[in-house]
């Protein structure tokens, strides 16, 4: 079996034409991740993993992280991504790429338009000599602790005129938009614009990614990926899965400190839970027999 990560755009090209998505599972440890992957070999779907500045630490670095995705590449015949989520500094994106990541975020969407697009192109220009995959992100991202009323949300999403010249100038391979979707729980009703989201599409012929897929209506979600929308993060749902499960086994019974029936459960939840997103974000192109 090769034991080889794999770039994430040639995928999501494809997802963008025949209208499906793939989810973007963060995970913190080998184990959940291997969890996940046998989900994906059973659908025959390519495994996308994201993992932020939080999840690497917890891997204990990028080569460990690498290492972990490398090893889950080898027990498994679907390609394995692993994909640098949020990643703000430059000198970090080169690291990650030069540890053997395929996939990598650039996150200046703090700045400016003209500022975005440099600090953005720069990492491009680097990526690319390597064959990496970049996601840049253009628009505000709300954090779900951030009460906005419905036109200040709007004045933080992605603008479409924006978002051709910054996908043009910027070279990049995927852009992340704002449409309305929060980091985190929901603390109100979502708004998920989804007419800013078919103008964005009109304008940019590269694959979209929606961020803050948890809690996130998921008739809200198949109607985004008609509109390009290829890749579906999801963070917060799965550590609710983790930690429910966790819970609910050291509050029952028979518990008896053991780490097997700790995690046991917990894996096989998130297998289920994954397999279910896995479904619905490709249910376009997944025969009915899977
Ligand atoms: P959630 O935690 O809301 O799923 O968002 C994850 C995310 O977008 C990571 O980039």
């Amino acid at each position: 079996m090769k034991r080889e990560l794999s770039p994430l755009k040639d995928y999501l090209v494809d997802a963008r034409e025949r209208k499906y998505a793939l989810g973007g599972f963060c995970i913190w440890t080998y184990a959940y991740g291997r969890a996940i992957a046998q989900v994906a070999q059973k659908l025959g779907l390519p495994m996308l993993y994201i993992i932020g500045d939080a999840e690497v630490k917890f891997f204990g670095g990028l080569d460990n992280a690498v290492a972990a995705a490398k090893t889950i590449a080898g027990e498994v015949d679907v390609p394995v991504i692993l994909h640098a989520d949020h990643f703000r500094d430059y000198d970090k994106i080169c690291q990650a790429i030069d540890a053997g990541f395929k996939s990598v975020m650039i996150d200046a969407s703090a700045y400016d338009l003209e500022e975005n697009i440099e600090r953005t192109a720069r990492v491009v220009e680097y990526a690319h000599r390597y064959g990496v995959t970049v996601e840049g992100e253009l628009g505000k991202i709300a954090g779900c602790e951030q009460k906005l009323s419905l036109s200040q949300e709007e004045a933080l999403q992605t603008d479409p005129e924006e978002a051709a010249v910054f996908v043009e100038k910027t070279g990049i391979d995927l852009l992340a938009v704002s449409i309305g979707t929060v980091h985190g729980e929901y603390h109100f009703p979502p708004h998920i614009n989804i007419p800013r989201l078919q103008k964005i599409h009109s304008r940019v012929s590269i694959p979209l990614v929606m961020h803050g897929g948890s809690g996130t209506p998921e008739d809200k979600v198949q109607e985004a990926v008609n509109y390009g929308i290829t890749k579906v993060n999801l963070a917060t749902d799965l550590v609710r899965v983790v930690g429910e499960s966790t819970a609910h086994v050291q509050s029952g019974d028979g518990f008896g400190y053991s780490v097997a029936n700790m995690y046991a459960p917990a894996y096989e939840r998130l297998a289920d839970f994954a397999e279910h997103k896995m479904r619905l974000l490709a249910k376009n192109i997944l025969p009915d027999k899977v």
